[in-house]
This record gives C-alpha cells, sequence and structure tokens, in this order.
C-alpha cells in the first residue's frame, strides 16, 4: 500500500478511519469533508480508481464497499470507517489479472482508459453476485459507467467473455 502523498494541512478538522483497502487495514487521517475517492487517491496514494464528472453521473470512480459498488465520489471518507473496501488495484494477484481485466486487454475495451477502473468494478460486483446473470442484465449493471471513447461494443463484450469463461 503507498504511503501518504502530501502532509495534511494543520488548520482543518480532521477524522481518523480505520478500514481495510485491499486486504490491507489502513488508519490514516482525512478532512471531515474529504470523499471517498480523494480519500483513496490523495491520502492513501492509490490512484487507479479515476474522479471525471464528481457528481455521481458517469461511475468513472466506482469501487466496491463490502462488495457492493458505490460512486466513490459522492461518499464520504468517514463513512467507510469499519468498511472493506476494493479498489481496481485489488483485484490482481500478482502478476495474474482478474479475468475481466483480462477481457478488457484482450478486446481492446480501453483507450484513453479513464472509465477503465470503474467499469470493471462494476463488472466485477455484478459477476460476484450473479454468475448466470441473462446478457440484458449485463447491460443493465453497467448503464452507471459512462465511457467517452469507445461505443461499449468492445466493453461489453469483454465482460460478456468474463461472464462465459467464470460460468463455465
Ligand atoms: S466521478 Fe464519481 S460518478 Fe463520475
Ligand atoms: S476508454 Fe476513454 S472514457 Fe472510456
Amino acid at each position: 500500500m503507498p504511503s501518504a502523498l502530501a502532509p495534511l494541512p494543520d488548520d482543518i478538522p480532521l477524522t481518523r478511519i480505520t478500514c481495510t483497502i485491499n486486504g490491507e487495514q489502513v488508519v490514516a487521517d482525512a478532512p471531515v469533508d474529504c470523499t471517498l475517492l480523494t480519500f483513496l487517491r490523495d491520502i492513501v496514494g492509490l490512484t487507479g480508481t479515476k474522479g471525471a464528472c464528481l457528481e455521481g453521473e458517469c461511475g468513472s470512480c466506482t469501487v466496491l464497499i463490502d462488495g457492493k459498488p458505490v460512486t466513490s465520489c459522492l461518499m464520504l471518507a468517514g463513512q467507510v470507517n469499519g468498511r472493506t473496501i476494493t479498489t481496481v488495484e485489488g483485484l490482481a494477484d500478482g502478476d495474474a489479472l482478474d479475468v475481466i481485466q483480462e477481457k478488457f486487454v484482450e478486446t481492446g475495451a480501453a483507450q484513453c482508459g479513464y472509465c477503465t477502473p470503474g467499469l470493471i468494478m462494476s463488472a466485477r460486483a455484478l459477476l460476484n453476485d450473479n454468475p448466470s446473470i441473462s446478457e440484458s442484465e449485463l447491460l443493465t449493471a453497467l448503464e452507471g459507467n459512462i465511457c467517452r471513447c469507445t461505443g461499449y461494443a468492445s466493453i461489453v463484450e469483454a465482460v460478456r467473455r468474463a461472464h462465459r469463461e467464470l460460468k463455465s
């Protein structure tokens, strides 16, 4: 786990956050109004999670909390006290990619890649919860994640292939 990137100013109210991120316990102070997205990126140093709209509209900042997908730009860091967070950095096992990451590579589903971590986390939550989803459930589960580049065909194909592999 990377260490804190920058010292926090000493004249703002802080809250202490204790949580588990990608299997490791993290204890860190954050400003009381710090979003989970900022906490992850700027305090914990996990920059895989991306912020784009910062309004809960695009899904780029999606992480899993206790296995459920959330938009981290809309949560306060203080809300994750005692909870378990998975970010895109937590999916690979050493050099072995998660199956969804693998299929994104295989189908060329990332162009600029900005939406990719959020899409992968949404897909991971979906396939964790329901390995026998229908095509329409798959499409519905991904509709909260906006890609500004690709037109979605290769993204959906990547998730479809991951789904098939997990089922078989
Ligand atoms: S950055 Fe959080 S939903 Fe767009
Ligand atoms: S690959 Fe660029 S936003 Fe999706």
